[in-house]
């Protein structure tokens, strides 16, 4: 598994403080209120394999979940196996959603002490948990919302995923669609709390602010938004947090804050080496995209200069183009895949690009405006 990889601690990042450090993402969990049905989604449509199980033939009495993973990536889909309970109170405030972004490091036990320290609200303490084939240290903080952080060390264990989890072998269908490692994660908070996030994650996280938008660059003519990138040093976790800015009409996160009633993960953004092949697949299998009007692509190549990729294809897809300074990248936003305009994914191919698709934003947002409007949430 990814996890027994060396990873790279290598600072790429100057202004963050590594003292946890954090080896990458972990897993991402999220509460559903049907993980069966959600793990066949994932399953047949995204092209995850199933890994591990954890419910009643395991011993566990209280919930149920499906450890999903492609490549890199790690989905816990979790549901509740009776009433009440925080799940459930998850579930009924925020619908399907993500409850835990995972971090992998390498001693939780110091991570909980270094973070707690800097103003960290504790979840819980470390905590062993070990079975025949070793074990783990879980240690985790709250972040923005209802949504936490697990630090998770895993270095003396070689199971599935945790203890307590069973191999899953079930005959449901899957085959990868070239999904490779998260890129970033982006959280929306609510009016005024951008700062407050940036600030937690310089000051508890010992994280640096790579990028910064404001409501000139992500603004059309009805709705605003503004972001900051938090990274920490060696660049495997980076953190937008964006919040709404006054513009004539609701904005995309103002919409998402009053249907998931509060802070929360908007997007998880997914790399792919050939993005093309991934997204032909994707929408084959009938994941829906935000599609920008035909005219983009009549200008983008003179906005973006020489591409590797015939434009046809990407024309075809939907997917959107931009340049920085050290190269290009390609992107392409699914429609929420919840229930609640809230939570949706981005795929990503970087050619040299480490932004964020700034020359897209305005296309972009105009087309999540028409499936706003649609929803009669502009
Ligand atoms: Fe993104």
């Amino acid at each position: 598994m990814n996890q027994n990889a060396t990873p790279s601690l290598e600072k790429i990042v100057p202004d963050a403080e590594d003292f946890l450090p954090l080896l990458g993402t972990d897993y991402i969990e999220l509460y559903c209120g049907n993980a069966k049905q959600s793990a066949h989604y994932y399953m047949t449509a995204w092209g995850y394999q199933p890994i591990a199980y954890s419910g009643l033939e395991t011993g566990n009495q209280e919930s149920v979940s499906y450890v999903l993973r492609q490549d890199k990536i790690t989905l816990v889909l979790t549901s509740p196996l009776q009433a009440g309970g925080p799940i459930n109170d998850h579930i009924n405030r925020h619908g399907d959603g993500v409850k835990t972004v995972a971090l992998w490091v390498d001693d939780a036990t110091k991570s909980w002490a270094e973070t707690t320290q800097r103003g960290a609200v504790s979840v819980f303490e470390p905590d062993t948990r070990e079975d025949g084939d070793g074990k783990v240290v879980l240690s985790a903080i709250e972040t923005y919302g209802d949504t936490v952080h697990v630090f998770v060390e895993r270095k003396d264990y070689n199971g599935v995923f945790l203890p307590g989890y069973h191999a899953w072998n079930p005959t449901i269908p899957f085959e990868s669609v070239g999904l490779e490692f998260v890129d970033h994660m982006v959280g929306n908070v609510g009016w005024g709390e951008m700062n407050t996030w940036v600030d937690f994650y310089a000051r508890v996280m010992g994280f640096a602010q790579l990028i910064s938008f404001d409501d000139k660059d992500i603004s059309t003519e009805y709705t605003a938004l503004m972001s900051k990138v938090m990274s920490n040093g060696n660049g495997r976790i980076k953190f937008p947090i964006n919040e709404p800015a006054e513009g004539r009409k609701k904005s995309q996160i103002e919409e998402y804050i009053d249907f998931y009633e509060g802070a929360g993960v908007q997007h998880i953004a997914l790399a792919t080496s050939n993005i093309i092949e991934t997204v032909t697949e994707l929408q084959r299998r009938g994941i829906e995209f935000l599609r920008v009007p035909n005219a983009y692509y009549d200008t983008v190549l003179s906005r973006v200069g020489e591409i590797d990729e015939d434009l046809e294809p990407l024309r075809n897809l939907g997917i959107l183009i931009d340049r920085d300074e050290e190269g290009y990248l390609l992107q392409i936003f699914t429609k929420p895949v919840v229930d609640r305009p809230t939570m949706f994914f981005e795929i990503i191919q970087r050619k040299g690009a480490k932004s964020f698709g700034k020359g897209n934003f305005k296309a972009l947002f105009e087309a999540i405006e028409r499936e706003q409007e649609s929803r009669g949430t502009l």
